[in-house]
């Protein structure tokens, strides 16, 4: 095989620039490992007389349609690194593989909606469509979930998919600063969006997980079955809560099978101090999976920016290269679980539980009693004189806010819901109460 892989890249933004530099860096290193010469032959973007950095596009044709791209004969491997779910990175990656192209892509938007559909798609023309980059960026977990790991069982994954949410909650803990100051900063950094959204409301990490889930479980990908809940209503007394109980506040996906179903779920979660993830600071990410034969495997590096994603793209790049067709989701797309959903409202694990507490006699009791009408048991009870009833009355109460922290044994999230309701109806607490819950080791 000593004919060139012609690769047309789709996009040439901060990873498509990137690839397009790593290809020519370690092109001679790269096609001594696959055994051909790897060349990009074609790109597209959208605008032709942008300035990119001085990126060499010699001997590139120029399309000012990524679709034509795909179809184009000067081209044997798509690259599609444009983004979004639908519109044009769906047309192309479409096209690219109704015209008989290898793809890779990025996109972690467009497999969580569509991967299942593509995945038959390029099974049925055995055709590669590779991902590594779509999830943790330059983390190799696709690779390690799909290749690395066929002697186990997979009990559960979880893991720190999101760099701004990662830096965000790690900011606010090392330097006590509140949430819109460390999005603030992560913005002046880059590091977030203008609209940073759907990083913080968790929904990236929610593409991901259903990515990563799918290949932990063999099932069919189910991103609209993941439960999402994001970061930005995490305070600083929750951040001194976890601390002083031996947690770290991480975004993180979880997936677990349970004798409910698949469970898929991405929310802030008190993770123990003592975890390889509670180690994960900045903008880095990580992923822990729990399994039988290798018992726990935590990988952890960059999950974004533009030469670690590429590093993952040209990797793609060297399997289409090598001849190398797996099964996109680890196993043909016929022998993929259909996983029954398990509801979070059956989600079983420790919560803390901070409530802003009416500071007048009985409330605590009742609250206590409400607790024990739904069956959760307490670990611990932590109590805080609020700082408005500190400073007024030294002596008594002031009738201020007292927060307090409650923290369950493994309980229901529907009882803990269920007791929080009665808890509201009773008027003894000022504001929404704050649930985080806790993932066990
Ligand atoms: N950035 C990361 O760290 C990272 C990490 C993991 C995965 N990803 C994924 O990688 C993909 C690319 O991300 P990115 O950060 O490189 O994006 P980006 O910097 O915004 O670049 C997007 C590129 O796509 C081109 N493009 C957009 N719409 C187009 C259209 N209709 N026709 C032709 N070209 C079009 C743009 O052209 P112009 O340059 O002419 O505007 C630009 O070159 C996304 O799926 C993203 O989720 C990114």
């Amino acid at each position: 095989m000593t004919e060139p892989l012609r690769v047309g890249v789709a996009g040439l933004g901060t990873v498509g620039a990137s690839v397009i530099r790593i290809l020519a860096r370690q092109g001679k290193s790269l096609s001594q490992r696959v055994g051909r010469p790897v060349r990009v032959t074609a790109v597209a973007a959208r605008d032709r007389t942008k300035d990119r950095g001085g990126l060499d596009l010699s001997g590139c044709e120029w399309f000012a349609s990524p679709v034509e791209l795909a179809r184009s004969g000067a081209v044997d491997c798509v690259v599609e690194l444009m983004g979004g779910a639908d519109g044009v990175a769906r047309d192309t990656v479409e096209a690219a593989i109704e015209a008989g192209k290898d793809v890779v892509t990025a996109n972690k938007a467009l497999l969580a909606k569509h991967g299942l559909a593509l995945a038959r798609a390029a099974e049925a023309r055995g055709l590669a469509l590779a991902f590594e980059a779509s999830a943790a960026g330059g983390i190799p977990v696709v690779k390690t979930l799909r290749e690395a790991l066929p002697a186990n069982a997979v009990h559960r994954l979880y893991g720190i998919l999101n760099g701004t949410c990662n830096y965000i909650l790690s900011r606010m803990e090392a330097e006590r600063c509140p949430f819109e100051v460390a999005l603030r900063e992560a913005q002046r950094l880059g590091y977030a969006e203008a609209d940073p959204t759907f990083d913080i409301e968790g929904y990236d990490t929610a593409h991901k997980l259903a990515i990563l889930t799918s290949l932990a479980f063999g099932a069919e990908i189910d991103a609209e079955a993941v439960y999402v809940e994001g970061i930005s209503k995490i305070t600083l007394l929750d951040l001194a809560m976890a601390d002083e109980l031996g947690y770290r506040i991480k975004l993180l996906g979880v997936a677990e099978r349970t004798h409910t179903g698949i469970e898929q779920r991405v929310h802030p979660t008190m993770v123990p101090k003592s975890t390889a993830i509670a180690q994960v600071m900045g903008v880095m990410n990580a992923v822990t999976v729990d399994a039988d034969a290798v018992r726990e495997l935590t990988l952890i590096g960059p999950g974004a920016g533009g030469d670690a994603t590429a590093s993952a793209v040209v990797a793609d790049i060297a399997d289409v290269a090598s001849g190398l067709r797996r099964p996109p989701f680890g196993r043909p797309t016929d022998r993929l679980e259909r996983a029954e959903r398990a509801p979070m409202q059956r989600h079983e694990g420790g919560y803390y539980i901070r409530l802003a507490v009416s500071d007048r006699p009985g409330a605590f009791a009742g609250i206590a009693a409400r607790m024990a009408e739904a069956g959760i048991s307490l670990e611990s009870i932590v109590q805080r004189r609020s700082e408005a009833a500190a400073t007024q009355d030294p002596h008594g109460r002031s009738g201020a806010p007292v927060p307090v922290v409650l923290i369950t044994y493994a309980t229901e999230e529907a009882a803990v819901r269920a007791a929080l309701e009665k808890i509201g109806a009773d008027g003894v607490i000022a504001e929404p109460p704050q649930v985080i819950r806790i993932e066990r080791e």
